[in-house]
C-alpha cells in the first residue's frame, strides 16, 4: 500500500533512496523554477476576433516576435503582406514564405520589398500602394521592424547617410504612415482599422526628444540611447498620428475608424535580443549558449512576446473609443513618461522629420540622376569603343559611289 510506504519513508527512511529532506528541497526548487517561468513567460492572449480575409501589412515579419505574430494571424485566415528588405526573388525569403504558407494552411501570404533604412524604398512601395484605384483593403498595419547596434559597436549609417537605428525604428514608420495615411482614411467606416506600434520599455530611459535632430549627431551617442530614443520618438509620433487621423475629415464624413495601439511585447528570446546580449561577438555567443538555461528562464519566447500583439490585434475593446492606448502583458497600461503626449514636442518632431525626409530625398534623387547619367555615358563610350572602325570595316574605294549610283539608277527607272 502506498500510504504505509510513504509514512515509512518519511519516518524511517528507505535505504538506497535520498532522504525526505533532500526530496522536499528538490521539489521546492523545481516548483519555484516552474512558477518563475510561468510568471516570466507572460500573459497569454485570450481575445479573438474574426480575422479571416483581413488584410494585414507587417514590417519585421521575418524574425522573432513579428514572425510569430504573422504566423498566428495567418493561421486565423488573414491575408498577410510582409514588408521585407530582401528582393522577392531571394531564395531564403521564398523558402520562408513557403514554410509560412504550409504551417498556417494559408496561401494568402505575400512579400513586398521595402528596405526600412531607405526612404526611397519606402516611398516607392507606399506610393505604389496608394496609387491603386479603388483603394486597397487595409485592416491593420503592424510595425515590428527594428534594428539596434550591439553595445560596444560603432554608430552605423544608412546608405542615405542617416543613423540607422533612428531611421529603421522611427523615421521609416513616420515616412510609411505619412504616405499611407490616405489609404488608411479611405477604408469603409464600418471597418475596424488598427495600427500597432511595437515599442519597448527602454523608452523610459531615453534622453528627452527636442525635435529629433539630436538623434543624428555623434554627440553622446550610445547604442542604448539610440534605441531608447528611437522608441520614445515612435511613441510621440504615434500619438500625433492618432490625432492626425482623428482630425482629418474622411471623404464620407464618418468619424475616424483607425486606431493606433502601442504594444510592449516584453523581453523575449529573439534574434534581435540575441544580438544585443551577445554584443554581436563570437565570445558573446559562446557565453549566451553557456548560459542558455538562464536566458530561457528569464526571457519569453517569441510566441510569448507575440501574445501582446495578438491581443492588440483582436481585443474588441481596442476597436472602440479613443486610440493611442499602451498594451503590455495583455492589458492596458499608463505611460511612464508625460512627454509621450506632449503636443509641442510632437509638432517639432513631425516638422523636423518632414524637413529631413524632404532634404534627403532631394539629395538622393540628384545622386541617382547623376549616377544614371554616368552609367549612360559609360555605356555609350563602351559601345563606341566596341565599334571603332578598322580597315576591314572601311569601305572599298568607289564602293560607296557605286552603290549610290546603283540606287540612283534604281530611282530613275
Ligand atoms: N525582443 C525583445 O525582447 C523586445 C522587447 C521589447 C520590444 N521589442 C520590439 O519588438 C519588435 C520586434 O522585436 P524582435 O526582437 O522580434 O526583432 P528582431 O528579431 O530583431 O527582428 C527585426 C525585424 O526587423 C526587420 N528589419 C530590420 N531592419 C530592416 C530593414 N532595414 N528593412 C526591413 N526590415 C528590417 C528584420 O528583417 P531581417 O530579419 O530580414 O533582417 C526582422 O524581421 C521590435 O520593434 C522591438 O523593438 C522587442
Amino acid at each position: 500500500m502506498p500510504l504505509p510506504f510513504i509514512a515509512d519513508y518519511f519516518w524511517k527512511g528507505i535505504p538506497g533512496l535520498p532522504g525526505p529532506l533532500t526530496v522536499l528541497k528538490v521539489v521546492a526548487v523545481v516548483a519555484f523554477i516552474g512558477l518563475l517561468k510561468w510568471y516570466l513567460a507572460g500573459k497569454v492572449n485570450t481575445s479573438e476576433r474574426q480575422m479571416h480575409s483581413k488584410v494585414i501589412m507587417i514590417t519585421g515579419g521575418t524574425s522573432g516576435i513579428g514572425a510569430a505574430t504573422a504566423l498566428s494571424l495567418a493561421r486565423r485566415g488573414a491575408q498577410i503582406v510582409l514588408l521585407v528588405h530582401q528582393s522577392p526573388k531571394d531564395i531564403f525569403l521564398v523558402d520562408y514564405i513557403d514554410d509560412l504558407r504550409e504551417q498556417s494552411g494559408n496561401e494568402m501570404i505575400y512579400a513586398e520589398q521595402v528596405d526600412l533604412s531607405s526612404l526611397h524604398s519606402i516611398r516607392q512601395f507606399a506610393t505604389k500602394w496608394i496609387d491603386n484605384a479603388p483603394p486597397r483593403r487595409l485592416d491593420m498595419i503592424i510595425l515590428c521592424g527594428s534594428t539596434l547596434t550591439p553595445p560596444g559597436k560603432p554608430r552605423v549609417l544608412s546608405d542615405e547617410g542617416l543613423e540607422e537605428t533612428w531611421v529603421v525604428n522611427y523615421l521609416a514608420n513616420f515616412h510609411l504612415l505619412s504616405i499611407l495615411s490616405p489609404a488608411i482614411r479611405a477604408q469603409p467606416p464600418d471597418r475596424d482599422v488598427r495600427i500597432l506600434f511595437t515599442t519597448c520599455s527602454a523608452y523610459i530611459a531615453s534622453p528627452p526628444i527636442i525635435d529629433g535632430s539630436e538623434a543624428l549627431t555623434k554627440k553622446d551617442w550610445t547604442p542604448a540611447k539610440a534605441y531608447a530614443r528611437s522608441k520614445l520618438a515612435l511613441m510621440i509620433f504615434g500619438q500625433a498620428f492618432q490625432k492626425h487621423l482623428d482630425s482629418r475629415k474622411r471623404p464620407d464624413g464618418a468619424p475616424s475608424n483607425a486606431r493606433v495601439v502601442f504594444v510592449d511585447p516584453g523581453y523575449s528570446r529573439t534574434p534581435g535580443m540575441r544580438r544585443w546580449l551577445t554584443r554581436g561577438t563570437l565570445w558573446g555567443l559562446g557565453l549566451y549558449l553557456a548560459l542558455w538555461q538562464t536566458v530561457w528562464l528569464l526571457l519569453k519566447s517569441s510566441e510569448g512576446g507575440a501574445q501582446n500583439l495578438l491581443y492588440a490585434a483582436m481585443e474588441a475593446t481596442l476597436g472602440r473609443g479613443e486610440g493611442g492606448k499602451l498594451i503590455k502583458e495583455c492589458r492596458e497600461l499608463d505611460y511612464a513618461r508625460i512627454d509621450v503626449k506632449d503636443e509641442k514636442i510632437a509638432k517639432k518632431l513631425w516638422e523636423s522629420s518632414e524637413k529631413l525626409i524632404e532634404r534627403v530625398e532631394r539629395e538622393e534623387a540628384v545622386k541617382r540622376a547623376l549616377q544614371k547619367k554616368e552609367k549612360e555615358e559609360l555605356e555609350k563610350n563602351k559601345q563606341s569603343a566596341e565599334h571603332v572602325p578598322d580597315k576591314s570595316d572601311a569601305p572599298v574605294v568607289g564602293e560607296g559611289k557605286k552603290s549610290k549610283s546603283r540606287r540612283q539608277r534604281k530611282a530613275k527607272s
